[in-house]
């Protein structure tokens, strides 16, 4: 049954109507759609707007359409134009005339707004919970590698040796910036759209505050023009999203690396692995590949949203019909990214002895040589220039600085003695760097123990 037949007197083209439907994808909505069209009824019973008895009976025929959809009784017909069309057929003909009512002050326009809400709400939810998951992985291989000492890079290049906890905890921040950011999302998609109506609001005296509180939305949206045609919040939605995903991507890049045989730092686990039809010795990281590739998608997702929004005029538009695939894409995409990521990550293999051994090649310790210097009293600029002779030098002799001989080492500067030889020692390289923020054993420690509190105070 067609929602606007009246005006009608021929035919939509065939490949028009299935052109213009959406309900092969809008169907995942039926759940918020009706448990806002229960709340919009029991308020226009209530109200008087329309019998109280019409009301209930409209309320009690959404719960059994509802219980029906979810038992698998009633099969969502595709030939309906939309979730709400299809979901109003279905009461109409269970109920009759009382069922004509449903739709009185109201509009598919601010239905639609309010489902699309609801679901970005629950969506939220689901994926903040997914990033507590990775939180707290993350936290617990922390506590187990503050001692894995590990070079940390810049440009590729090896800089100075921090721990693996260090490097785990920087993913960790990432991750609860992540989740804050869907904290701020979500008070955002709480406003609850029912009473704009088509774009101008309604003649009927219904209460929007009880609908608001029937929901469980923290407010009401304060401008009916806005309402109907506001979709910032799928914008954020998708672009937190997109930030979720570039975190995941630079984590999964870096796995790979550490994988590859020439980093060794890492072992896939077999289950988290496959094989090569034709290399019989290969063990490739695709779960790792296919998350930095999804990544791509999610972005898609939101230039999708945001090239669809940029022209429209006020106030609703067909376009925004379009911003239904691109956030359920988007969130289906990230809740499988997540939740593999944090088995992967769980089941990865550190091989400490490799990291420990790339640590200290690559003159990562040559910041810490002339640090040293510099408590001798030296001025850093002349500290800097001295040890990069020093380097130049080893480098020619092919030896790590701590190879060096006494004398080596004062052969570039006289101001070297003995305890030059601990002061450069991988060891004393990180746990000297023991501030805020920092990679000694104390400063990790101390940062992980606030990532827990964190995620206590969110109950997670
Ligand atoms: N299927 C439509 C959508 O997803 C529902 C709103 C239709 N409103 C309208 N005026 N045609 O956007």
């Amino acid at each position: 049954m067609k929602l606007w037949g009246g005006r009608f007197s021929g035919q939509t083209n065939e490949a028009a109507n299935a052109f213009h439907s959406s309900i092969t994808f809008d169907r995942r909505l039926y759940r918020q759609d009706i448990t806002g069209s229960i709340a919009h009824a029991e308020m226009l019973g209530r109200q008087n707007i329309i019998p109280q008895s019409d009301a209930d009976s409209i309320v009690t025929a959404l719960k059994e359409i509802l219980a029906d959809i979810e038992s698998g009784r009633l099969v969502i017909d595709t030939n309906s134009e939309d979730i709400h069309s299809f979901v109003e057929t279905e009461l109409i003909s269970r109920i009759g005339n009382a069922g004509r009512q449903l739709h009185t002050g109201r509009s598919r326009n601010d239905q639609v707004a309010l489902d699309m809400r609801m679901y970005v709400i629950e969506e939220t939810d689901t994926i903040k919970s997914l990033i507590a998951d990775v939180m707290k992985t993350l936290l617990s291989k922390a506590k187990e590698h503050t001692k894995t000492v590990m070079p940390g890079f810049t440009h590729l290049q090896k800089a100075q040796p921090i721990t693996l906890a260090h490097h785990m905890m920087a993913y960790f921040h990432m991750f609860r910036r992540d989740y804050v950011r869907l904290c701020n999302c979500r008070d955002g998609a709480d406003q609850m759209p029912l009473g704009s109506g088509a774009l101008a609001s309604t003649t009927y005296p219904i209460d929007r505050e009880f609908v608001r509180e029937r929901l469980g939305f923290a407010g009401i949206t304060e401008n009916s023009l806005d309402a109907v045609s506001d979709r910032d919040f799928c914008i954020e939605f998708v672009s937190c999203l997109s930030i979720v995903m570039t975190h995941l991507s630079r984590f999964c890049e870096e796995l790979i690396l550490w994988c590859s045989e020439d980093f060794g730092f890492a072992e896939m686990s077999d289950s988290y692995s496959t094989g090569s039809s034709i290399m019989p010795q290969k063990k490739n990281p695709d779960m790792a590949e296919l998350i930095r590739g999804k990544t791509g998608r999610v972005y898609g997702s939101l230039m999708a949203l945001l090239s669809m929004m940029k022209s429209l005029p006020l106030a609703y538009n067909k376009d925004m019909q379009e911003d239904k695939e691109a956030v359920f894409d988007a969130a289906d995409t990230a809740k499988a990214c997540l939740s593999v990521f944090c088995g992967m990550i769980d089941s990865v293999t550190f091989r400490r002895d490799a990291m420990r051994q790339s640590a200290s090649g690559g003159y990562t310790n040559a910041t810490d040589a002339a640090d040293w210097l510099v408590k001798k009293g030296l001025p850093f600029r002349d500290a800097h220039e001295i040890v990069g002779r020093l380097v130049v030098y080893a480098i020619e002799q092919d030896k790590a600085l701590d190879r060096l001989t006494i004398e080596e080492f004062r052969s570039i500067s006289d101001v070297f003695d003995q305890s030059i030889y601990e002061a450069i020692s991988v060891e004393t390289c990180v746990n000297s760097r023991n501030i805020v923020g920092g990679p000694a054993e104390n400063a990790v420690l101390e940062s992980i123990q606030k990532g827990e509190r964190f995620l206590q105070d969110e109950n997670c």
